[in-house]
This record gives structure tokens, sequence and C-alpha cells, in this order.
């Protein structure tokens, strides 16, 4: 039976080299590990907001905002087809992994819908705030991914999860602007009354 420790005792320099490349592939791997855990954890996220996004979108009191609503549900609806895509061109199969991050976000928002009486803009205003720290997750989860494929020269990946960073910027500040034009004064007003 062979002895590892003596072929250890005789390392030759081209050994050596073997052994630090096998490092390197090691840590190769175990990137790519960690970029699939983090794409099964947004792929998660993406469609536990598919179910929350018709919720808000009901409890909202403004139609800018239930629009907004509306129409990132169609928009996260391509997102989840573009993780879907990127798990083909890994050749891997499209598995979610739960977020707790998200289900999370998503409880605070039921709990703007529970605590906020319907039919108010301080109800919007909840919304907003809960809508945005939901984009904001998803802004360093989809930063995080573009940065690690790039590193790993899947530029085709970094490309398609630059979209999706692209327009969760957007939605971020389409309701930064719903907020300051409107939805917050209208809040404040409320309480006035
Ligand atoms: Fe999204």
């Amino acid at each position: 039976m062979p002895s590892t420790t003596s072929k250890t005792s005789t390392k030759t320099a081209g050994a050596k080299k073997a052994a630090s490349n096998s490092a390197t592939k090691s840590e190769e791997t175990m990137l790519k590990e960690l970029f699939i855990e983090e794409l099964k954890d947004i792929y998660w996220a993406e469609k536990h907001l598919t179910k929350a996004l018709p919720k808000m979108q009901k409890a909202a009191t403004s139609q800018e905002l239930k629009n907004a609503f509306e129409e990132h549900l169609q928009v996260t609806q391509v997102q989840i087809e573009r993780i879907e895509e990127v798990f083909e061109m890994l050749d891997i199969p499209a598995r979610a992994k739960k977020c707790e991050a998200m289900e999370g976000l998503v409880k605070e928002a039921q709990g703007h819908i529970d605590e906020l009486p319907k039919g108010t803009m301080v109800r919007d205003a909840g919304l907003i705030i809960s809508a945005q720290k939901v984009e904001h997750y998803e802004i360093a989860a989809y930063g995080s991914l573009v940065q690690l494929a790039k590193t790993m020269g899947e530029n085709d990946i970094a490309e398609i999860l630059e979209e999706t960073l692209q327009e969760e910027k957007d939605t971020d500040q389409l309701l930064t602007e719903l907020a300051v034009s409107g939805i917050n004064i209208a809040a404040d007003r409320e309480e006035e009354e």
C-alpha cells in the first residue's frame, strides 16, 4: 500500500507546483459554489416577492403606488427568467434556497399593512419604506453577483445580472420619487387633520 507520507517527504518542485495549482483550483470551485448559493438565495427571494407584490398592490392607497407594484411584478417575473437562464448557462438545475432576509422583509411589509389604516397615505408611506428595503437588499445581492461573475470571468452572466441590477436601482429611484413628490406630504397632512 503506497504511503502518502513518503510521497510528501519526496515532494519535488513539480509536485509543489501541482499542489499550489490544486489549491487555486479549489478556491475557484469554492468561489463558484458561493456564487451558486447566492444565486439560489436571490431566486427564492424573487419568487417570494412575486407572492407579496400583489398583496402590496391591493393594500396601497394611491393609484401611482398600485401601478408601481404592478409594474414591478412584471419586471420581477422577467428577472426570475434571467436567473433561470444563468442556471442554464452554468449547466445546473435551477434551485431555490430559502432567503431568510426576504422572508423577514416581506413580513415587515405585512406588518405595515396590518398596522396602518386602510385608505390612508401613511399606509403608502409605510409600503414604500418596505419596498425600498427590499430593493436595497436586491441591489446588494445582484451587485455582489455581478462582481463575482466578473471575477470568475463569466462576463455573459455578469451582463445578464447587471440588467436586473439596473432595474432594481430604477425601481428604488421611482419609489423615492413617489414618496417625495406627494405621498409623504399627503401622509403628513393626514396627521394634521
Ligand atoms: Fe428583483
